[in-house]
């Protein structure tokens, strides 16, 4: 997009006025080159509602994502909407040649995710997928530590998602659904499996290629109306979830590195994010390092912010936002754009494959 970047703020259009969109429209506010010209979503007020929570004085709004788009002052879209709507808004996005921030899951078939990375190539804008834990302060430090040599080379990766979604979270009554939101893995587990990924790869703005999947799922809690609510530690009846809210997945990468990831919907407990990595120099267990060489026979505490919340106001928007802006001033691909983030996401249709045939899947799988 040819623009001259100096004489005026890039717009951003936000598409989907829920619960993230206040933390992208807050980090977009913030950054220096960018200010929100638009809010567009299902209906109006929700779109004026989220303009006024977030003070964005003069942003339009809009109930049609066509007409939003057709507005010459957007360059970025920030696709805020439900899981099962962002391919489509993605392909208008491109197709109207705006760069775009795609919430995760970015798609829900290996079909949507093939036909968003045809359209983007083809448009040749810039994306970055909200794999927000990248810029977690924790993960940066952990990832430094990595590209320094501190763990050693690393040959285990272990991360987990541990929460118990239900109707507390707004987005519950499409995230339940298996029509509309496909698995636990995808609605979130997808954040572990990402943070597998990115600990595999010894670079500190890498990601590793993962080549080979196997899989189990289970859990006890689908179908099941009878549901915990850890916000009022209290159990009632609700629309049940439809798909199995334990899957394990296991990754083989090109390096040879060997990665665990889980997502559990069904842990009677506070929010987790467990994380091991091994290295043959060293261990990181969550926010302690074991490094005997470098560090003496101790665990010592990695200085960072824990990923120890699923409150969207806890995660480092701000952070993604700048390096996205930045990507896009300086024509540069994100290391979390979404030819790379397609990767994290063909572990969690391997791990379907898997479900169905019972043996191990090779990657890649587009
Ligand atoms: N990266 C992260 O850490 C993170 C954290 C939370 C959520 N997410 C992801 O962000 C996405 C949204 O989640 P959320 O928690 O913000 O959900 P949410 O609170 O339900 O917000 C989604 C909003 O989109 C609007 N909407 C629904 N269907 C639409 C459609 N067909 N067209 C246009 N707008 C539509 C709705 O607003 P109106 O009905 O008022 O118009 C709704 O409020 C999901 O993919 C989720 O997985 C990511």
């Amino acid at each position: 997009m040819s623009k001259d970047k100096d004489s005026r703020k890039f717009g951003v259009l936000i598409h989907g006025a829920g619960w993230v969109a206040g933390q992208h429209a807050g980090a977009f506010s913030n950054n220096p080159h960018t200010e929100v010209v638009a809010v567009s979503s299902r209906r109006l007020q929700g779109a004026q509602d989220l303009v006024d929570r977030c003070g964005l004085a003069g942003a339009a709004v809009y109930d049609d994502l066509a007409e939003a788009l057709a507005n010459d002052s957007v360059d970025i879209v920030c696709v805020c909407t439900p899981q099962h709507v962002h391919c489509e808004n993605v392909l208008a996005a491109a197709a109207a040649g705006k760069h775009i921030v795609i919430e995760k899951p970015a798609g829900n078939s290996l079909a949507e995710l093939r036909a968003m990375r045809d359209a983007v190539a083809a448009a040749g804008v810039k994306t970055v997928v909200s794999f927000v834990l990248r810029w977690n302060p924790l993960f940066m430090e952990i990832k430094r530590l990595i590209a320094q040599d501190a763990l050693g080379e690393i040959f285990c990766v272990e991360a987990d998602y541990q929460s118990y979604n239900s109707a507390w979270w707004g987005g519950w009554e499409d995230g339940r659904k298996a029509s509309t939101a496909v698995s636990a893995l995808a609605v979130a587990g997808c954040h572990a499996v990402d943070a597998m990924r990115w600990f595999a790869a010894p670079g500190e703005h890498q990601a590793a290629e993962p080549v080979e999947v196997f899989a189990y799922a289970g859990g006890k809690r689908k179908g099941k109306a009878r549901q915990y609510d850890p916000t009022q530690n209290d159990w009632h009846d609700q629309p049940p979830m439809e798909y199995d809210g334990l899957e394990m997945v296991l990754t083989k990468f090109a390096s040879g590195v060997i990665g665990k990831a889980s997502v559990n919907f069904e842990c009677i407990q506070p929010y987790s994010f467990p994380l091991s990595i091994f290295g043959d120099k060293g261990t990181v267990k969550q926010n302690r390092l074991f490094a005997p060489q470098t560090g003496g026979g101790e665990w010592t505490e990695i200085p960072g912010i824990c990923p120890d919340s699923s409150d969207v106001t806890h995660h480092p928007f701000q952070a993604q936002a700048d390096h996205f802006v930045d990507c896009v001033i300086s024509d540069k691909e994100s290391h979390c754009n979404l030819a790379d983030a397609i990767k994290t996401h063909e572990i969690l249709f391997a791990a379907q494959r898997c479900y169905e045939t019972g043996a191990p899947v090779k990657l890649p799988l587009l």
